[in-house]
């Protein structure tokens, strides 16, 4: 087969405070799952994203904060690598938005947009602040919802029933800059995104092949579509951080942060190909003319929808409207919510549970467990610490981590640190292999069509499976009397764990990675991650980068070497009690 290349974009995450286990859960995790898998089957695949470092949400933090813009950024920038770091998510890069070329690539997009005549320059009446003397740009003014009524609404967007609108259409507006409520209405000039001239094409696009897109993103999409009413909305706003403009002399208006954001997703896969020392590499992956067979994906939260199947494939098509062809995304897996329920060990923290807070109370593998299993994907879903607890205890442990821990240490022990040399299979060894095997094609089917919770179930019952095999053929009673069947039988569960160390190596890669070494192989499943500095005009960032050359892994049933010397092996994953939840929790 040969190998697809796949552009795995992750919405970019404001760097505003420690990102919450509903917000990793939603768009962060899954994109790694999937990034896996695609490595595993061979393919090309691309993992950009990075800290969305401008727009109000950050300025509004960080003054509340006291701490320069540039500093706060780096900060929480930091604490999120880390994140990644700890919990392995294997971003190709992952960089953010304050970088000289993010600023080039998405001041050349204006330009263009500019010259292809889907940005335009207007004057714009907004909300004007006359005590702190300032236009109200986005969250500086929030209010009752136009749509749902939802009374805390953003200038931008109501996080109740995730519309977009033009502020002026709040009601009873109020300034987050000084609290005022009576607000005048001034006119300011701004560049406009033409969307009206997107309506069509975009209503032409989603209409073609988007049989595989989930219902509730599709069916969103297409509704506000046809209502036909996408207008001009401004892509600059009265702000001292941002991306200057690239048209004219405007030093006191700056770039709309949700316009600069999406352009991320191509500038950080031209970082990508520029520090691995390939500039033009990135065009595998985005220019159609190149590479139209490219598969991009948009992992992201159900409140990011508009901005991902309206806005920025109309930028692109915008865009394409000049000489170069870029694609437009394949599939947009958006998540719903999970949200923290309360319960028996809800702790007196607030109301959201910290990502890097967490990981450093609990495994990364039972963290990708749970919020796998719990995975949002059609629905809003309550996370509680005792549901956490039991499915830990229940099914990470007692499905997969005792089995693995029982036979890896039993082989160990009984066959002299060796996998033990098989004699003939039964018909049923056979089967039962077969029915392992047939994981690759079951399983992988699900994690290819970003069902992640299936896949995880199915990955749940062929472990059970295994757990049943060796229930029926129970090697440690037959090792004394007949030694060469226990040695059968003992290769085959090996055999079916090495197996299903490989289907569930995407959800658990650190486990995954365990299990592989203490079967005895060298070459690890996966690739290495680190960190670097890049320095370019702007100054010097961070970057997290994945390096996939050593990786191993192959999603395929090869055969367990018999003979091979094991290592000793240790208990995978950690099993929880009351004690110990209480004890980490602080309750
Ligand atoms: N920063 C936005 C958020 O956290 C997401 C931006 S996604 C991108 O909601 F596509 F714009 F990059
Ligand atoms: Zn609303």
């Amino acid at each position: 087969m040969a190998s697809e290349k796949i552009l795995v974009g992750v919405a970019w995450p404001y760097v505003n405070g420690e990102k919450h286990i509903g917000q990793i859960a939603g768009a962060y995790l899954p994109p790694d799952i999937f990034a896996r898998y695609q490595r595993l089957i061979g393919n090309d695949v691309l993992m950009v994203s990075g800290s969305d470092t401008h727009g109000t949400p950050i300025m509004l933090k960080a003054d509340a904060d006291g701490i320069p813009y540039g500093e706060f950024i780096d900060k929480y920038h930091g604490l999120f690598v880390a994140g990644c770091l700890a919990m392995g998510l294997t971003f190709d890069l992952y960089t953010h938005t304050d970088t000289a070329n993010h600023w080039e690539v998405t001041q050349q997009m204006f330009t263009r947009h500019w010259e292809t005549g889907f940005v335009y320059k207007d004057v714009q009446r907004q909300w004007y602040d006359p005590v702190a003397r300032k236009f109200l740009a986005d969250r500086y003014v929030e209010g009752e919802c136009p749509y749902c009524g939802y009374a805390d609404a953003r200038g931008d967007q109501c996080d109740n029933c995730g519309r977009i609108y033009d502020a002026l259409e709040l009601k009873h507006p109020r300034s987050k800059i000084s609290g005022t409520t009576t607000l005048e209405i001034r006119e300011t000039e701004h560049f406009f995104l033409d969307m009206a001239k997107m309506n069509e094409p975009l209503l032409a696009w989603i209409a073609q092949g988007k049989e595989h897109w989930r219902p509730s993103v599709l069916n969103f999409t297409r509704g506000q579509l046809e209502l036909r009413e996408l207008r001009g909305r401004a892509i600059t706003r009265d702000l001292d951080w941002g991306i200057t403009i690239p048209i004219g002399d405007y030093p006191d208006k700056r770039i709309y942060v949700w316009y600069d954001a999406v352009i991320g997703y191509l500038s950080a896969a031209i970082e990508w190909a520029t520090v691995s020392g390939d500039p033009e590499a990135w065009r595998q992956w985005w220019d159609a003319d190149v590479n139209p067979a490219a598969r991009i994906y948009n992992f992201i939260g159900k409140d990011n929808i508009p901005f991902h199947t309206i806005i920025w494939p109309g930028m692109l098509i915008g865009y394409n409207a000049g000489a170069t062809h870029l694609n437009l995304p394949y599939d947009v897996p958006a998540n719903e919510y999970l949200n923290l329920g309360g319960g028996k060990f809800s702790t007196s923290r607030g109301n959201v549970i910290g990502w890097n807070w967490g990981l450093a109370r609990f495994q990364p593998d039972a963290w990708r467990y749970v919020l796998t299993a719990l995975a949002p994907e059609t629905a809003d879903v309550e996370f509680t610490w005792q549901d956490f607890m039991d499915r830990i205890n229940n099914e990470l442990v007692a499905n997969w981590g005792n089995l693995v821990n029982r036979m890896l240490s039993f082989a160990y022990k009984r066959f002299a640190g060796a996998i033990p040399v098989p004699g003939e299979l039964t018909a049923e060894d056979a089967s039962f292999l077969a029915e392992i095997r047939s994981g690759f094609a079951g399983v992988g089917e699900l994690y290819a069509a970003v069902k992640l919770k299936a896949a995880l179930l199915e990955a749940r019952r062929l472990s059970q499976r295994v757990n049943q095999y060796l229930n029926d053929q129970a090697p440690w009673k037959i090792i004394g009397e007949q030694p060469a069947r226990a040695a059968t039988v003992v290769y085959v569960a090996l055999q079916a764990i090495d197996w299903l160390k490989v289907i569930w190596s995407p959800v658990l890669p650190h486990s995954s990675e365990q299990v592989h070494s203490y079967l005895g192989y060298d070459r690890p499943l996966f690739g290495r991650q680190y960190t670097e500095e890049v320095a370019d005009a702007r100054g010097t960032h961070l970057v997290l980068r994945y390096d996939h050359s050593s990786a191993g892994g192959r999603w395929e049933a090869a055969a367990l070497p018999a003979g091979q010397a094991m290592r000793e092996p240790a208990a995978l994953f950690a099993k929880l009690d009351e004690a110990i939840m209480a004890e980490k929790l602080g309750a």
